[in-house]
């Protein structure tokens, strides 16, 4: 099975301008790849380009069809063939837990899949004309089975581990390797979202090491981490009473997190609400949670009331850098140190 390698040309990641996508960029540069980094936010791509030779900015919105067919000939016309794509760019709406929402649903379709696609139809041509590339989709633990307040996020991931495995079987005769990213929690602006307790989270440098070594390795799935993918993977497996007994809506209607899993890695029964509630107390006392994810919801909400994609876009990265920012001093350190003592 073919692995690309850094000799037979440049990797494309999409997503690049942060968290998984920025640091798998960096970790790809380190071990001897040139690198195109795509994403929409030009500034924080030549930031990154800024920190390695080896990484080239390729700055472009994944959903803009003829653009992304465009690109992959400029890469591939100024640095050589993409022996590697890693296309990893997606969204993840927090205001997507208040309720279904045709709107919500549909951007994250239109960028999670679409923009997904757009990327793979000139890539997989192009590969397919050599007779060799690899391709990974970054998918989710979350595409493995229904979520509660996860309706349009964990479908559209789903969609996108259907795709890797249908393109898998039509790819092989033509010496394509094709992968799926299914990473569980990692610390990115798409978590710092999230106000639930999330089990085995892990720093982004860490997942990037994680998604490498699965390029190089001959595996399909690259998922991590690995007791929480069995886990959930076992749960899948359950009659759909029991699995949504497991994972289903909690009794105060928030949802989305996986109700059997302890942090500790003990998966018996689930969280006692005492637990839960003074975790939170903790985590409240070094960073205002509510507070954001309030600033978030109403910007994405905003949006649909105005009905302008890039009203929403541009809200939602400056709602997330506002996140960022207040997260950075206490509560991100504090999670790392908890992470780091549970791993
Ligand atoms: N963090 C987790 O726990 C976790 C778990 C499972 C799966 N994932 C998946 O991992 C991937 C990366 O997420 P992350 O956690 O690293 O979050 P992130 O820091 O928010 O990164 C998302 C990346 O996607 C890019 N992007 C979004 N829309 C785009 C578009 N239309 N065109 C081009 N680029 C676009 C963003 O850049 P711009 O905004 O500059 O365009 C950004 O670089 C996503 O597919 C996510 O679903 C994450």
């Amino acid at each position: 099975m073919y692995r690309a390698h850094p000799n037979d040309g440049i990797a494309w990641v999409t997503g690049a301008s942060s968290g998984i996508g920025r640091a798998v960029a960096l970790e790809l540069a380190q071990r001897g790849f040139k690198v195109a980094a795509t994403a929409r936010r030009a500034a924080e791509l030549e930031a990154l380009a800024a920190e390695s030779h080896s990484i080239f900015s390729f700055p472009g919105d994944t959903t803009d069809r003829a653009a992304m067919a465009a690109m992959v000939s400029g890469i591939e016309a100024s640095h050589g063939p993409i022996a590697l794509a890693f296309l990893n760019a997606g969204v993840s709406f927090i205001a997507e837990r208040d309720g279904f929402s045709a709107g919500l649903v549909w951007r994250t379709f239109e960028i999670n899949v679409g923009g997904t696609v757009n990327c793979l139809d000139p890539v997989l041509a192009a590969m397919k004309r050599r007779g060799k590339g690899q391709i990974a989709l970054t998918s989710s633990l979350a595409g493995y089975g229904g979520i509660a307040g996860s309706s349009g996020y964990g479908s559209a991931k789903a969609a996108l581990i259907y795709m890797a495995e249908a393109l898998r079987l039509s790819c092989e005769q033509a010496g394509l390797t094709i992968q799926v990213v299914n990473p569980g929690f990692v610390h990115t602006a798409m978590t710092a979202q999230i106000d639930f307790e999330m089990p085995f989270i892990m720093g982004a440098d860490r997942a990037a090491r994680i998604i490498c070594d699965g390029f190089e390795k001959n595996g399909f799935e690259i998922m991590f981490p690995r007791r929480l993918a069995y886990h959930f993977k076992a749960m899948c497996l359950l009659p759909y009473a029991l699995f949504s007994r497991s994972c289903g809506a909690r009794r105060n209607g928030r949802g989305g997190n996986l109700r059997g899993v302890r942090s500790n890695g003990n998966p018996k029964g689930a969280e006692p609400e005492r637990r839960v509630s003074r975790r939170r107390v903790a985590r409240e006392r070094a960073f205002d949670f509510a507070a954001a994810k309030q600033q978030v919801r109403s910007r994405d909400l905003n949006w649909l009331g105005a009905g302008a994609k890039d009203d929403c876009d541009a809200a939602r990265s400056q709602a997330l850098d506002g996140v960022r920012d207040r997260l950075s001093p206490g509560a991100r350190h504090q999670n790392d140190r908890r992470s780091a003592e549970r791993l």
